[in-house]
């Protein structure tokens, strides 16, 4: 009575939805991964902003299982008993052995189930457990690798409780990445019955050879991989990930650059491509999100004059800003051929006679022991004089004019005299917001110093090393990353090892242009589905067809064209960019997650899940065409009137409400949701990122 045909009928290249539905309630569906509540790098994007549209289809059947860290679920998770009886059957039998289980619901978006194994509490078993993985797959795990000895505690205990289900119900696990292979593994060698998924989201020797600067993509059928993972001490680790990736009965990867680098590295091609998408929500006003960059640029602009107290004479009016956010990977997330294009867009701005500033932001995690004493003192001095000012103000709001001798008592001259020449400053303002621990080897700190850029009064591109992700609690810089996004001008992500790239999404359903590569799985994918990505404000650098020099003077040309956009033409920008948000919808990606499941469910289970046999959908088939009535970038874009000057832009931004091109595109061009692919009462209407 299970048995269902999924027919896979296509729709411009689409797959429709309603065809796709399970009869999920005789189904459990887990998700593993290592970033289960756990913030490391974009996985946790994924899992984290997917888990809506997985909740909504899968309700109380949908469990994530990840490790446990008191921090973590101290402020995400409330712990709750399980609904589910075999669940809780499962889990209580695991405690009864002495290994901490904890559960909850993650508090997130769709609040779905956690199952959080305590790799510590269970960390007793791992000599047995390093045997019996050694006898399921003849690999190794050296005591030494932390990662890999805690990734197989993870797997031993995810392969363990799904062995305590009896046959009933039929159960889909999926497993992301290496770290959570060994379950997967585990569970084939085992013979248990559950149907696997396993999605790569990288692939370490990819990583590897790509961060010690080798011609990875012109050599990718060259490599001696078995020998490559050696060298590199990674043999057990592209061990574990292969194995995982040829035991599982579905194969997928983020993006068509990784499948193929995948068919390489790990000589299994993907079955099915799972791009990944955001939680997008739309604002009743569709004019929200300008308004938002608008007051956080204004907070940054705070943030800048306490950073440049003494050095501010640049206008902040006519200064912008750009940043690189992620991972520290120096080279595999192109921040060396960022700070190369800088240095040249410094000398084309200097010699251009160019009014405009930028500052740039590097927001990279790296080891530190705290502020450095100039940045703060920097915002102590902005605070106190802004205190002033607005003691003085307070006394023009009461109608006085303010008398320095009535309103201010000796004291506070004193305190206003000391203020105003601890403004005064023998140093340059700092290229990096805290003390580096290994400030001499630091490969962003070295390029600063080859280049020059120390932020100079000459200088029109000033830097500034951030390396902590940001956070709202900052006593620097009081910005989510979100919010701190909403008030730059300029994404700037120039990859060269970059499997999705979630930071460049981010941007775009925020509505902040950004540059991306072609070597990403983000970019190549707009660079499919979007005609004209530079007139959105994608601007993808060439970094497969050209020399390294050639791609950076490409960025440095973007970085320039977009330096000389004048306000409205930035205004006209975001809002095409944010246009694009529909594309990157987890409502309209979240689809391929929902073909890979039913693949693994008519492979595992043959006589209870039919499945036509017909091509996986495929990304192609949508492509939104070049905005109506501009050329190619907006940077060459005409005014309407020929005396146009930047003064009349600023008028103009009061008055700018939605450009007449954007209303005019919003009613030509179709959006995947009017493609029908959605079914309508699950249509949205304007919207909000949310992470
Ligand atoms: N990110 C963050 N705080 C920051 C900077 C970055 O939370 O201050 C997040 C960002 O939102 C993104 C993730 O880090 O979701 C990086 O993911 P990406 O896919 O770009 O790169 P990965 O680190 O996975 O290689
Ligand atoms: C948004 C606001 C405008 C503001 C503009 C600044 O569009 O709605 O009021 O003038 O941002 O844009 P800019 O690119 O100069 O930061
Ligand atoms: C990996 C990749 C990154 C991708 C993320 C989520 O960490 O480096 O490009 O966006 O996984 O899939």
């Amino acid at each position: 009575p299970l048995a269902r045909s999924l027919s896979m009928t296509s729709l411009n290249g689409l797959p429709q939805w309603e065809d796709e539905d399970l009869p999920v309630e005789d189904l459990l569906l887990f998700e593993v991964s290592w970033e289960v509540t756990n913030k490391v790098g974009g996985i946790y994007t994924v899992i984290q902003t997917k888990a809506k549209i997985t909740a909504d289809e899968w309700g109380e059947n949908y469990f994530l299982i990840g490790p446990y860290f008191e921090h973590n679920v101290k402020t995400q998770v409330e712990a709750c008993e399980p609904p589910n009886p075999a669940v809780k059957k499962a889990m209580d039998t695991i405690k009864g052995q002495g290994c901490q289980v904890f559960f909850g619901r993650w508090l997130i978006e769709g609040t779905p189930y956690v199952l959080l194994f305590d790799i510590g509490s269970a960390a007793w078993n791992l000599d047995r457990w390093k045997g019996e993985f050694w006898d399921a797959s003849n690999i190794g795990i050296p005591f030494h690798d932390r990662e890999a000895n805690d990734a197989v505690i993870l797997g031993s205990l995810t392969a363990w409780f799904l062995k305590e289900f009896d046959d009933k119900p039929n159960i889909i696990a999926h497993f992301h990445e290496w770290q959570a292979g060994v379950g997967l593994i585990l569970t084939r060698s085992q013979k248990l019955p559950v149907a696997t998924i396993f999605t790569t989201h990288a692939t370490l020797l990819g990583r590897y050879l790509c961060a010690a600067s080798i011609d990875f993509y012109n050599n990718l059928d060259q490599f001696d991989i078995d020998k490559e993972a050696g060298e590199r001490q990674i043999y057990h680790r592209y061990c574990m990930e292969r194995a995982s990736v040829h035991c599982a009965h579905v194969f997928t990867t983020v993006s068509q650059i990784t499948a193929i680098e995948a068919e390489h590295m790990l000589k299994r091609n993907p079955d099915v491509v799972t791009p990944n998408g955001l939680n997008i929500k739309k604002f009743s006003a569709m004019h929200e999100f300008q308004n938002l960059h608008s007051m956080y640029k204004a907070r940054i602009q705070e943030f800048i004059r306490g950073h440049f107290y003494g050095h501010l004479d640049f206008s902040l009016e006519k200064t912008l800003f750009f940043f690189i956010a992620g991972r520290y990977e120096f080279s595999n997330k192109g921040a060396d051929m960022f700070l190369e294009a800088l240095s040249r867009l410094n000398f084309l701005l200097r010699v251009h006679k160019s009014d405009v500033t930028v500052v740039v932001f590097f927001i990279m995690p790296a080891k530190t022991n705290n502020f450095n004493v100039e940045t703060l003192k920097g915002q102590a001095v902005r605070k106190q004089l802004c205190h002033l000012v607005k003691q003085a103000l307070y006394c023009l709001y009461r109608g006085e004019i303010p008398d320095l001798n009535k309103i201010l008592d000796r004291d506070d001259i004193t305190i206003m005299k000391r203020a105003i020449f601890s403004t005064q400053r023998h140093c340059l303002p700092p290229v990096t917001t805290h003390n580096m621990i290994d400030d001499g080897n630091d490969p962003i700190l070295n390029t600063i110093r080859r280049i020059g850029l120390f932020n100079n009064r000459t200088d029109r591109v000033k830097v500034i090393l951030h390396p902590e992700f940001l956070s709202s609690t900052s006593p620097l810089l009081p910005l989510d990353y979100e919010e701190f996004v909403r008030g730059c001008h300029l994404g700037v992500f120039p990859s060269y090892y970059e499997p999705w790239g979630y930071t460049p999404a981010e941007c775009t359903v925020m509505g902040i242009p950004s540059v991306t590569t072609n070597l990403s799985g983000f970019g190549c994918f707009m660079q499919e589905h979007v005609a004209d990505p530079a007139a959105y404000g994608i601007y993808i650098v060439d970094r497969r067809f050209r020399s390294p020099d050639e791609s950076c003077n490409q960025l440095t040309q973007i970085l320039y064209g977009f330096c000389q956009q004048s306000r409205r033409q930035r205004i006209i920008q975001r809002n095409r960019t944010e246009r694009l948000s529909d594309l990157l919808d987890w409502r309209y990606l979240g689809r391929y997650y929902m073909h890979a499941r039913h693949l693994a469910l008519s492979r595992a289970f043959p006589d209870k899940f039919e499945m036509e046999p017909s091509a996986p959908p495929k990304t192609e088939g949508f492509r939104y065409p070049r905005p109506s009535s501009v050329p190619p970038s907006p940077s060459v874009s005409q005014h309407s009137s020929p005396h146009h000057s930047e003064e009349e832009d600023e008028d103009e931004d009061e008055r700018y409400d939605e450009d007449e091109e954007a209303e005019r595109d919003r009613q030509n061009i179709k959006s995947p949701f009017s493609l029908g692919v959605l079914p309508q009462g699950k249509k949205q209407q304007h919207g909000e990122y949310r992470n």
